[in-house]
């Protein structure tokens, strides 16, 4: 019954854009014309959503885009899309264009909106990308591991250069309210520390720790932060600064910043973009909507939106402990 009625279906990215993204919307576009679909590019997001921003898609508009970073449909953050009006705005133009389902390709926020969108009845499924890796309802993000990729090379590179100063480094990694990325980087790159937004650490006790790990014979530190730890790279930086006489070293720091987000998407990444693409084109095909495509246990899995925004995905502490037992 509902199969018959999807015809024509839009893809979005939308969010902080990650690399995978172009794979995502190559694998909606090319299954969504197999299953007998027109498919439909939105441009900017949520943005292009209310604005109308649509453009056709055939087989050859998604040629060659695999391989590269970023998003060929371009991305926003839309705060008129958290508006019931907004929403009212993009559903006009929608039906305006005869688009009756919609591919939604991003993060925690977008898949709120697509949660929100989705609630106004419109068929909707979510595509889990993110290089924070903080959504609930999937083990992995598409962008996460390319990111972590890139900031390891960096935190390799800061090592070299750590050890031949015997300095002390602290590298701050994006992961908005999230910890993953920082564990995961401390946890491959062999830090010293790891400080993140899901557990306290006393900048002290870190200084002491450094300290001792000299003592020991290491001929250098690294300390990987995560953005939305209370002590990110900033406060870090100011209270090593404003205790220096009394710490008696000092800390280099470096903010990877959006530098994270530009890589070269990897063989892990095109690959879970491209099945969690084809997933979510099967959802619309047997009329399963309101879900967020995601890998759960090695597997192409949805969970209902409302889940996804309600739930925090929990990090792994025990990670961390096993990050302080290798650091010693
Ligand atoms: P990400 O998807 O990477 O987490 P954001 O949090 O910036 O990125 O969200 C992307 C966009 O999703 C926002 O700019 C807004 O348009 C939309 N959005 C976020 N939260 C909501 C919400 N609660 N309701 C409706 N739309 C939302
Ligand atoms: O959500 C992805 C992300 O890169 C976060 O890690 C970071 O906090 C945020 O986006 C940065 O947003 P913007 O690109 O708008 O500065």
């Amino acid at each position: 019954m509902i199969q018959k009625i999807i015809k024509r279906i839009g893809v979005l990215t939308s969010g902080g854009d990650a690399p995978g993204m172009n794979a995502a919307v190559r694998a909606v576009v090319r299954t969504g014309i197999d299953k007998g679909w027109e498919v439909f590019g939105i441009k900017h997001g949520y943005e292009g959503l209310i604005n109308g921003e649509y453009v056709p898609m055939n087989r050859r508009s998604v040629s060659n885009i695999i391989q590269l970073g970023g998003t060929m449909l371009g991305s926003a953050r839309c705060p008129e899309f958290k508006t019931v009006k907004g929403r009212s705005k993009a559903l006009r133009a929608l039906n305006q264009n005869d688009i009756n389902a919609l591919v939604v390709i991003g993060g925690n926020g977008s898949q709120a909106g697509a949660h929100a969108f989705s609630e106004i009845g419109f068929p909707v499924v979510g595509v889990a990308s993110t290089i924070d890796n903080d959504l609930y309802g999937t083990d992995i993000t598409i962008g996460v591991d390319t990111a972590l990729d890139v900031a390891l090379e960096a935190v390799d590179r800061l090592k070299v250069t750590a050890s031949s100063h015997q300095r002390a480094f602290l590298v701050e990694v994006m992961g908005r309210n999230c910890g993953y990325l920082a564990l995961m980087i401390g946890l491959a790159g062999g830090a010293e520390y790891v400080v993140i937004p899901e557990v306290e650490t006393d900048p002290d006790e870190l200084a002491a720790g450094l300290m001792s790990a000299y003592e020991r014979g290491k001929s250098h530190a690294l300390v990987v932060v995560a953005e939305g730890a209370t002590y990110n790279a900033e406060k870090m930086a100011a209270f090593f600064e404003q205790h220096k006489d009394r710490l008696g070293f000092a800390l280099r720091v470096t903010k990877l910043g959006h530098v994270q987000r530009g890589g070269t998407p990897n063989a892990f990444d095109r690959i879970l973009a491209t099945r969690l693409a084809a997933g979510a084109t099967d959802c619309l095909a047997r009329g399963e909507f309101g879900v967020l495509v995601g890998l759960l246990r090695s597997e192409v899995s949805t969970t209902p939106l409302s889940e996804v925004v309600t739930k925090k995905k929990p990090l792994d502490l025990k990670l961390l402990k096993l990050a302080e037992v290798l650091a010693k």
